[in-house]
Order: C-alpha cells, then sequence, then structure tokens
C-alpha cells in the first residue's frame, strides 16, 4: 500500500513519530486509499519554521512575480484534472463531475489570484495639510495556518492558500484527516509550479493535531473552514493569542418556494441543493420552505424526483449521489432520522442506509424528506451536513422570510420566484451571506466573496477582492514635503 509524506520545507518527509493512519474510501471500506502521516507537534514546527524562514524572502518578491508562479499553479491543476478528480472521488466520494468542478473552482481562484497580484490596489487620499501626501499600501501578515474540511478538499484550501501566498504570506496547510491524499496533491501541484520551499507546508494528521498550528505562537492567522463547534474554539485561541482569524463555519440554508415560481425548476434546484455532494456543503439546501398554496403539491412532486437519484460509486458515470464520508457521519444521519419521528415531523421518503448493488461496503445513505417540520425542531434549526432534508409550510411570503431567518446560521439562501418584488424583498430580507434568485443555495463562484453571517462567519469574506482583506494589513505612509513641522489638527485650524 502506498505510504504519504508530508510537504516541509520543499522536502517530502516522513512524520517524526513514523506513525501512520489509514484512509478509506468511503464507498467501499474494503479499499484502503493509503498510509498517512500522523504528525505531531515537532512536525508543526518544522512546518513553521520553514514558513517562517521562507517568509523572509518570499514577502519581497514583487507581487506580479508571485502571481507568475500562481498562474502556473491554475495551469497543473488544469492539465492533472481528470486524474485529480477521480482520486479526490476515491477518497471521499463524491461524483467525478462534481470532482471535476472542484478543481475547476480552484484553477478559477488560482488565475484569479494571480491577476490580483497587479491589482492589489492601496488608497491614496488628500492630506489636510499642505505639501503632504497621503498613502496607503497593503502588506502581508506572515506566516499563515491553513485548516479545511473534507467536502471541497482542492477548492476551498486553494480559497485561502492562493490568495494568502498571492499577498505575500507564507502557509503551514493541514487538510482534514478524511482528504489527506488531496493535501499531498495539493503539494505536488505547488512544487511543480516552482513555489519556494517553505512558502507552502503540508502537514498531515488527525486528532488536535490542527489545534497545534492554531497555538503555534509563531503563526500570526488562522484560515480555518469547518464545523461551527471547532471554529468556535479555534476563535477562542485566537482572541486569547491575539491572531487574526477568519473562521467559515456551519450553515442551515433554507431555498423558499412561492406559487408563483417554475416548480420543475425549483425543484431541480432543491435536489442539487440538498443531495448534491450528499448534503455534506457548508452551503447545502437542508430546509425547503414552501408557500402553503403549493405545499403538498411540491411535497409530491419531490418525493417522486428524489427517490429517483441514483446513489453509487462516484467514479462510475451515472451515479448522481455518492456516499457520506465515514460511520460517524452515517450515524449523525440516522440519529436525526429517530430525532425528526420523535418531533413528530412526517417522513417522506429515505430515512436508512441504503442498499443494493454496489452499495452494501460503502457509507450510502437514502436520500431523507421530512414534511411539517417546524421552527422549533432540531430537525430545523441543527446542521446535520448529511442528504436530510426538512421541508417547513410558510402561511406568506413574510412568515417564508421569517422562517428562512429563524436559524442561528446565516451563509446560502435561496428564493424561486417569478414575482420581482419578492425577490427584491427576499434580497433585502435575507440573514445570509449569499443569496440566490432562481438558483439553489449552491453555486459560489470563485470571484465573489463568499461567507456568511450569525453563527456561520466572523465577519469575514474569502473569494473574491474581499479575501485579500483577510491576508493583508494596512500599512499606512505620510510624506510631508514642507521642510517644516506641520502638525495635524493644529497648524491647519
Ligand atoms: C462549501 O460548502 O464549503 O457554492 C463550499 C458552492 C461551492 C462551494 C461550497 N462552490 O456550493
Amino acid at each position: 500500500m502506498e505510504k504519504f509524506k508530508n510537504y516541509i520545507n520543499g522536502q517530502w518527509v516522513e512524520p517524526i513519530s513514523r506513525k501512520y493512519f489509514n484512509n478509506i474510501n468511503p464507498a467501499d471500506i474494503n479499499d484502503i486509499v493509503g498510509e498517512f502521516p500522523e504528525s505531531g507537534q515537532e512536525d508543526v514546527n518544522n512546518a513553521v519554521a520553514a514558513a517562517k524562514e521562507a517568509y523572509k524572502k518570499w514577502k519581497m518578491m514583487p507581487a506580479p512575480k508571485r502571481g507568475d508562479i500562481i498562474k502556473r499553479v491554475g495551469d497543473i491543476f488544469l492539465r492533472r484534472k481528470d486524474e485529480i478528480a477521480k482520486i479526490m472521488t476515491r477518497e471521499m466520494g463524491k461524483p467525478v463531475f462534481e470532482t471535476k468542478g472542484d478543481i475547476q473552482e480552484a484553477i478559477d481562484t488560482a488565475y484569479y489570484a494571480a491577476t490580483e497580484t497587479r491589482r492589489l490596489f492601496g488608497y491614496t487620499a488628500p492630506s489636510e495639510l499642505e505639501n503632504k501626501m497621503n498613502l496607503s499600501f497593503r502588506y502581508p501578515i506572515g506566516i499563515c495556518g491553513v485548516i479545511t474540511a473534507f467536502n471541497f478538499p482542492i477548492a476551498v484550501p486553494s480559497w485561502k492558500i492562493l490568495p494568502a501566498i498571492a499577498s505575500g504570506n507564507t502557509v503551514v496547510y493541514k487538510p482534514s484527516k478524511d482528504v489527506p491524499h488531496a493535501g499531498v496533491v495539493f503539494a505536488e501541484v505547488m512544487e511543480e509550479a516552482g513555489i519556494p520551499p517553505g512558502v507552502f507546508n503540508v502537514v498531515l494528521g488527525k486528532g488536535n493535531m490542527g489545534n497545534m498550528i492554531v497555538e503555534h505562537p509563531d503563526v500570526n492567522l488562522i484560515a480555518f473552514t469547518g464545523s461551527t463547534n471547532i471554529g468556535f474554539k479555534i476563535g477562542e485561541v485566537c482572541g486569547r493569542t491575539n491572531k487574526k482569524c477568519s473562521l467559515e463555519m456551519g450553515g442551515k440554508n433554507a431555498q423558499i418556494i412561492m406559487p408563483d415560481a417554475n416548480f420543475e425548476l425549483a425543484l431541480e434546484g432543491v435536489l442539487w441543493g440538498a443531495f448534491g455532494t450528499t448534503g455534506q456543503r457548508c452551503t447545502a439546501t437542508s430546509r425547503l420552505i414552501v408557500h402553503k398554496d403549493c405545499y403538498e403539491k411540491i411535497i409530491e412532486m419531490l418525493a417522486e424526483k428524489a427517490s429517483k437519484l441514483k446513489l453509487g460509486n462516484g467514479l462510475l458515470p451515472d451515479t448522481q449521489v455518492g456516499p457520506v464520508i465515514h460511520q460517524a457521519q452515517f450515524n449523525t444521519c440516522e440519529e436525526y432520522v429517530k430525532i425528526g419521528l420523535e418531533e413528530g415531523a412526517r417522513l417522506i421518503i429515505g430515512g436508512k442506509k441504503a442498499t443494493g448493488s454496489g452499495l452494501d461496503n460503502g457509507y450510502f445513505f437514502e436520500p431523507t424528506i421530512f414534511a411539517d417540520v417546524t421552527k422549533d425542531m432540531r430537525l430545523f434549526q441543527e446542521e446535520i451536513f448529511g442528504p436530510v432534508l426538512s421541508v417547513s409550510k410558510a402561511e406568506s411570503f413574510d412568515h417564508a422570510i421569517e422562517l428562512a431567518n429563524g436559524v442561528d446560521f446565516g451563509l446560502s439562501s435561496s428564493i424561486y420566484t417569478r414575482n420581482v418584488n419578492d425577490a427584491f424583498r427576499a434580497i433585502r430580507d435575507i440573514e445570509a451571506g449569499i443569496t440566490y434568485i432562481n438558483a439553489p443555495t449552491i453555486g459560489a463562484e470563485a470571484h465573489m466573496p463568499f461567507g456568511g453571517v450569525k453563527g456561520t462567519g466572523n465577519g469575514h469574506r474569502e473569494g473574491g477582492w474581499t479575501v485579500f482583506d483577510i491576508f493583508t494589513e494596512w500599512k499606512t505612509v505620510y510624506v510631508d514635503f514642507s521642510d517644516k513641522l506641520q502638525r495635524a489638527q493644529i497648524d491647519n485650524y
């Protein structure tokens, strides 16, 4: 079986402990993807030391030159797209058409970040004094710790890593324990592109290894995507140690369907939103809010369509829905089915392990739909991160918005309607970082801000131009060429 290594200071190195863990294919638990390093404190220390040393030179390189290298990262991902997609599918289960999209998102991010190195604009403003100029520049922050989840093994890390290094920072990256192979591939691509040693380091591991990066005194910034629970803990450490941190956490995203909507389109949207990536997206549609005038009709149509979804190994061409990531996630789905039934929600379809040819050795869970889910139910409130959709009835448009907003999260949202007034009211009134009109809750593009409000985030936005606010600090410069002491606020008033 193949044994993989960490990537530290431009070298492929074994973990100091010489301990390894197996990573398995969630579609077939007899298929072991490989053995991956179980890294510890010393490995983290080595990676941080390498990043610290490399930072001295990397931050001095003209930003557009850094951009040239990052462009090559995009080129290599493009060249290796088909091959890497299969590696990702084998490791985490989503179908190949989705893993290809995942890589495309990283390619888009690379090309965007590469050109942004020529556009890391500062501001100039008039001085309040004569013969004085006011300028401002963006500066890198230093050593960035990047910690991500399993569901977008290439795209989500790329959102952080590529803008971070484009800005002149260096990175220590810890992928989720469920997708270490994608972490290795990321390092291979960076190495081939010519990212200098130490600028990008990958330390693989599990358990609380990520915390060693967060706690490390030489790490200046943490960029995290994952559960709310862990994100809040990281936020506490970063508060105590005064590190900048960007947190992308859970969601409980709602799609609203109004009676004037194109039902076929709305249902296509909810099927993709709820069961794409087997519901394991921060942006997944986990709540469907339907106006009372079309409630039963939509449920009937939805059940019929959802029951036809083809589950299977994501490497097979006709698979629409893959397995969930591991036994624990499978158990969570089962647990929420139990909770939903106890709470009195109406189970429409699914609710148990999917069986049939090719499904028996994987973590396949039937696409599950509950109706009559009310705001007070845990099914309505809590992120499940699996193929479990809750449907709720809204008495009116206002009630639909109230339901959409009635959770602690605020990442993505969607409304299907042909009424332009309702669409614009929804844009204004839904509490979320992202709102889609006549499109599902998933489908973010690399060049637009991505992130959420309430329990989803801590005020930052990845993607687009806004990600550079995370990875840079401002330097303000006053140039006084008057040849005399000019006291602001005093000599001029
Ligand atoms: C995530 O769920 O963590 O919009 C990211 C989308 C994808 C990104 C999702 N482009 O669903």
